[in-house]
């Protein structure tokens, strides 16, 4: 299967006829459990002696089709679908942080990330050291001897900053850590982030992937390089699982050791499992995610480059903007497209900023993105608006500031669309 083109895996990786039925659609599983074979075979599935099917909490069919169709389109050794991309984050951390550690994060992520690392990782005792996404050298002047690793969005919500994978990768390898890469802007069709030297991949699934604006899951990747073992910096990798006959993760499962933790320890005692129906609605989305991410980028381009020349706005941020900071690093590691998230700044601040939201009629005002349909949200009023104007300024959510997720829709009627609702 892995020979076969990204689109050809995008349809049928994971997925074969239902041997029961002969259903070609994968079916919705919708069961909880599953019966032994025998009191022998039991045994085996609690050892970890064999894989099967035991509680839909730990697996389930539907999903491990799933899990197979994003390990294939991110080319890693294995994959844990979950209930949404934060419970993928916190199965993550739970995997490679002891209480007492601390992880390097860019500051510059989906603002939901930012609180979850900074208040509620916080109970856990995992403390977040921010660095700057622009600059990989702050992720090393991060580190501490306590580091269990780097994260980074591939492009960042909603800054769509790209950032220099390799660099952060490097500094990654040298201090003996993984880095982890949320993919959820880029998927799997613009950025493979193993390829340049990620070691675990996250996505919101909720997004792009699924795509519909319908349901909410996440995904971990095991890009299956990283050696855990080579100190002892991962205990729940490396050493003697208590939970299981003292059993080492690593050295039995080698190279998917770490989505194997996941499962068997964060997914089995935290418990954020998907349903069976999600993952079927998302399974179905991807069918379709080179085809929809195409035009989502084709159709953004043309947005960005249209409100660059509108006399309303002020600025567009957007890296296949030829003259976009971000230009270059578009070209290096997603040529195919910069992606369908974009902020711009409108003139008149925060009242222009709510008129707009106000008068869209095509887009909808909302705080999701990676539908068909073209969102539009205006984060100093909604998302954001906790925040004081200094907070809001450094998180990139100043007053003029607009967030769209441009859709499948034509073009045209998308500019019309933003066109009336610009005009005083
Ligand atoms: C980049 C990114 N990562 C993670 C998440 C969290 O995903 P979920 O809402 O599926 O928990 C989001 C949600 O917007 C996101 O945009």
């Amino acid at each position: 299967m892995s020979d076969y083109g990204f689109s050809t895996l995008s349809v049928h990786a994971g997925a074969s006829p239902d041997p029961a039925t002969g259903a070609r659609a994968t079916p919705i599983y919708q069961t909880t459990s599953y019966v032994f074979d025998s009191a022998d075979h039991a045994a085996a599935l609690f050892n970890l002696q064999t894989f099967g099917n035991i509680y839909t909490r730990i697996g389930n069919p539907t999903q491990a089709v799933l899990e197979e169709r994003m390990a294939a389109l991110e080319g890693g050794t294995a994959a844990l679908a979950v209930a949404s991309g934060h419970a993928a984050q916190m199965i993550i951390a739970h995997a490679l942080m002891e209480t007492g550690d601390d992880f390097v994060a860019a500051r510059q992520l989906y603002g939901g990330s930012v609180n979850q690392f900074a208040h509620s990782f916080k109970k856990f005792g995992w403390t977040v050291h921010w660095a700057d996404a622009t600059d990989p050298e702050s992720f090393r002047k991060a580190l501490t001897p306590k580091t269990k690793a780097i994260f980074i969005e591939s492009i960042a919500n909603p800054g769509g900053i790209i950032t220099d994978i390799r660099a952060v990768a490097g500094i990654a390898r040298e201090a003996g850590i993984p880095l982890i890469v949320d993919n959820t802007l880029a998927t799997p069709y613009l950025i493979r982030p193993f390829e340049h030297g990620a070691d675990v991949v996250v996505h919101s699934m909720t997004k792009f992937l699924g795509g519909h604006g319908n349901s909410i899951g996440g995904v971990i990747i095991d890009g299956g390089s990283f050696n855990w073992s080579a100190s002892r910096k991962f205990p729940t990798l490396s050493e003697p699982c208590a939970s299981y006959h003292g059993m080492r993760l690593h050295e039995t499962f080698g190279n998917m050791a770490f989505a194997i933790a996941c499962r068997v320890l964060g997914l089995r005692d935290l418990g954020p499992a998907i349903s069976p129906f999600n993952a079927f609605m998302i399974l179905t989305g991807i069918e379709t995610l080179p085809l929809r991410m195409a035009r989502h980028c084709d159709n953004a381009l043309k947005v960005a480059k249209w409100l660059k020349e509108h006399a309303a706005v002020d600025w567009v941020s957007y890296a296949g903007l030829a003259d976009d900071p971000n230009y270059n690093r578009h070209r290096t590691y997603c040529p195919k497209g910069a992606g369908a998230v974009f902020t711009f700044g409108v003139k008149g601040g925060y009242d222009a900023g709510i008129a707009l939201v106000d008068r869209v009629k095509l887009f909808s005002h909302l705080a999701n993105v990676g539908d068909t349909r073209s969102l539009i949200i205006h984060p100093a009023s909604t998302t954001h608006r906790q925040l004081s104007p200094e907070q809001l300024k450094a998180a990139g959510a100043g007053p003029e500031v607009v967030r769209l997720s441009i859709g499948i829709e034509d073009a045209d009627d998308i500019i019309a669309d933003l066109d009336q609702a610009l005009r005083d």
